[in-house]
């Protein structure tokens, strides 16, 4: 290359350069997306370094040593994975093992249910609870023609609306939570579901309902069924804590089942991450009723392409140990024992919180701390007194006053009783 010529290619690259950096970037307009309000929380928790912390904010089961719990059952399943020298890491079906998806829809529907005797449900093995509500949300947004619309509670778990707006849903909200009597607002539940355009999806909390805690009673489900049928509307039932509520599952599935026996066709989204401690395996499942095999039949294949396109195949390693312990009476009892062990230890914190606030005189009433059931209560406090519980006693929950009840400890709930008292006392609202 002539010393001329040189010059000339490298003045083209920097014209090039400087073009390149004139043009707009493709990501221009690609706004900041807010945090997530769970998650967010555990990093600022990990992040902080005060010993006093508590992290009263993700929905993860925890001992009374606020560690993690591996649950003795998954323990002995995942011994038996370790040493079954037949298993192999080939691809599990697209729509999962079918002995897994077969005994969670099981688990949930009940073994004498008439939809399973009838021969029409199916069930696709998801990516935990969040996959199964979404690969249902996805189905539906393509193949559901009564109503754009999407009825979830006031207020619910956080990711609900994410999910189903993301499929093209107009989210919707019904009233759940009365503040006045700190618990549920049926009458207006029922007046939104009454005027709601015939054939919306509404989707339910089967049990343990995030973040309130308030289940409605059986007379009242009763109540929801026959609104729901009158118009038509589709149940899409959530269940993240099947066993964890009242420490029984069949107890827990009472509404699902309910629903069934009334006839409905309906989707039960159910995650394993909660009742088998198996958060980050993503062990999920949605099942589908309908009205005769061959429905349930074709409603399997949609999932089952959808499926394909999106996950390809189910991870399988969380499935597996669940597989295990529904398939085998005998871990199936001790599983029996360790959701007891769970429940029990939440409603223990329940009555201690309960007692430290009685006992401290903190202004307003607290029995709804012992009524609320599952994973959380919800306190009632607000987004301010939330405020200085995280920046004065480095205690973080949602804003809306949600907390976990099992980031409490025997160690730990007078702190927090103290702290609550503080700002219930203190902080304006
Ligand atoms: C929660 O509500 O804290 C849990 O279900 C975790 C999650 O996925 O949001």
């Amino acid at each position: 290359m002539t010393g001329n010529s040189s010059q000339q290619r490298l003045g083209q690259i920097s014209a090039h350069l400087d073009s390149n950096d004139k043009m707009a970037s493709v990501f221009q307009n690609v706004p900041q997306a807010p945090a997530d309000v769970i998650f967010s929380l555990t990093a600022g928790y990990k992040a902080d370094t005060d010993p006093k912390k508590i992290n009263v904010g993700v929905g993860a089961f925890r001992t009374d040593a606020l560690k993690p719990y591996v649950l003795p059952v998954v323990k002995k399943a995942d011994a038996i994975l370790f040493n079954d020298a037949s298993l192999d890491h080939e691809y599990l079906p697209i729509a999962g093992q079918p002995s897994y998806t077969q005994a969670a829809t099981k688990l949930i529907l009940g073994q004498g249910s008439p939809a399973i005797r009838e021969n029409r449900v199916a069930a696709v093995q998801t990516i935990s609870g969040t996959g199964a509500n979404h690969t249902g949300a996805a189905f539906l947004a393509q193949y559901y023609t009564k109503s754009r619309k999407c009825y979830i509670s006031k207020p619910t778990w956080a990711n609900h609306r994410n999910i189903f707006s993301s499929v093209g849903f107009e989210v919707e909200e019904y009233p759940y939570w009365n503040p006045e009597t700190r618990g549920l607002n049926y009458a207006a539940m029922l007046q939104t579901m009454r005027s709601a355009p015939a054939g919306s999806v509404f989707i339910l909390h089967a049990c343990a309902h995030n973040p309130t805690g308030v289940d409605p009673t059986q007379e009242q489900w009763k109540g929801i069924a026959e609104v729901m049928r009158a118009k038509g509307h589709f149940p899409f039932f959530d269940c993240a804590y099947q066993g964890f509520a009242s420490g029984d599952l069949d107890r827990d599935a009472w509404a699902v089942r309910y629903f069934v026996e009334q006839g409905f066709e309906l989707f039960v989204a159910q995650s394993f991450a909660k009742n088998f401690g198996l958060y980050g395996e993503r062990a999920g499942n949605l099942t589908i009723v309908a009205k005769s095999p061959a429905d349930a039949g074709h409603v399997f294949s949609q999932i089952e392409k959808l499926q394909r396109s999106e996950i390809s195949n189910p991870p399988a390693y969380g499935s597996r140990i669940v597989d295990i312990v529904l398939n085998d009476p005998a871990l199936y009892a001790e599983w029996k024992e360790n959701l007891k062990y769970m429940s029990n230890r939440i409603i223990s914190m329940r009555k201690q919180l309960y007692a430290r606030l009685v006992e401290l005189g903190t202004p307003g009433t607290w029995n709804h701390i012992t009524d609320q059931i599952g994973m959380f209560s919800f306190t009632g406090l607000h987004a301010s007194q939330v405020k200085v519980l995280k920046e004065k006693y480095h205690i973080y929950l949602t804003d809306n006053g949600r907390i976990s009840m099992a980031g409490l400890s025997t160690s730990n709930v007078d702190y927090f009783a103290r702290a609550v008292d503080d700002v219930v006392r203190n902080v304006r609202v």
